[in-house]
């Protein structure tokens, strides 16, 4: 065990995020992500209410199950989530991740995912406190922590997410759980270096990956230090 609790032999995972994705050449992109061996495919769902933005939605989502068996890690940036976790189990995704700070019920929420047949995850943005989801641990696989403010691709991460990335990695192995945490905004190689040392353990990233000339050399850089 490392100093802070985390097994020497972590696996850290690489997400793809599909937002910075050419949309006109979707399923070349979806190709890429699997010549290059990424280990799963993030898919952002926005509503325009509880974000400032509008992405895509279910049609999409069952157009990318048909192309790809990569799993689907759908981040679900909307204000009543436990109204469409059912469906959008049902058009394929494998993980489903929802805001703590919408207004369904959690509870509620993380149970509707499960028995629709995903795994289920808790997403928090960047100015809501750790403490807010501790309760939820026992009953997701993964911690989605906001790296930036959710909404748009390509901005830079936000430092003050550190240490509540340390404190969730902290509470996780105090109780003895086998839980993922995700990063999520402005991941590259050096940020991907701050927060797999804090605790992450599943990298999203968008703009770093599909910029990137060597895709799976990035992606490598994103996993380093195994
Ligand atoms: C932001 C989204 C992210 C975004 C990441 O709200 O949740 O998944 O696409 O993009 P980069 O890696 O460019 O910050
Ligand atoms: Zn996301």
């Amino acid at each position: 065990m490392s100093r802070n609790g985390r097994s020497v032999n972590m696996e850290y995972l690489v997400s793809a995020s599909v937002l910075s994705a050419d949309m006109l050449r979707l399923g070349e992109e979806i190709e890429k992500i699997e010549k290059n061996g990424i280990d799963s495919l993030h898919f952002d769902v926005m509503d325009g209410v509880l974000v400032n933005n509008i992405s895509f939605g279910l049609p999409v989502l069952e157009a990318v199950r048909r192309k790809t068996s990569v799993p689907l890690d759908v981040h679900l940036m909307i204000t009543d989530p436990l109204r469409y976790v059912k469906r959008f189990a049902e058009a394929g995704a494998d993980i489903i991740s929802f805001h703590i700070e919408s207004e369904s019920d959690a509870s509620e929420t993380i149970r509707t995912i499960r028995e629709s047949g995903a795994k289920a995850a808790i997403a928090l943005s960047p100015k809501t406190p750790a403490e807010m989801i501790y309760k939820y641990l026992p009953d997701v696989c993964t911690v989605l922590v906001m790296t930036v403010e959710p909404g748009f691709g390509g901005q830079s991460f936000i430092p003050g997410t550190v240490d509540k990335i340390r404190s969730i990695r902290e509470r996780i192995t105090g109780l003895g759980l086998d839980v993922h945490i995700e990063v999520d905004g402005g991941i590259n190689d050096e940020t991907a270096a701050v927060v797999r040392n804090a605790g992450a353990d599943i990298l999203v990233s968008g703009s770093y990956l599909f910029k990137a000339e060597d895709m799976k050399k990035a992606a490598e850089l994103l996993r380093a230090g195994i």
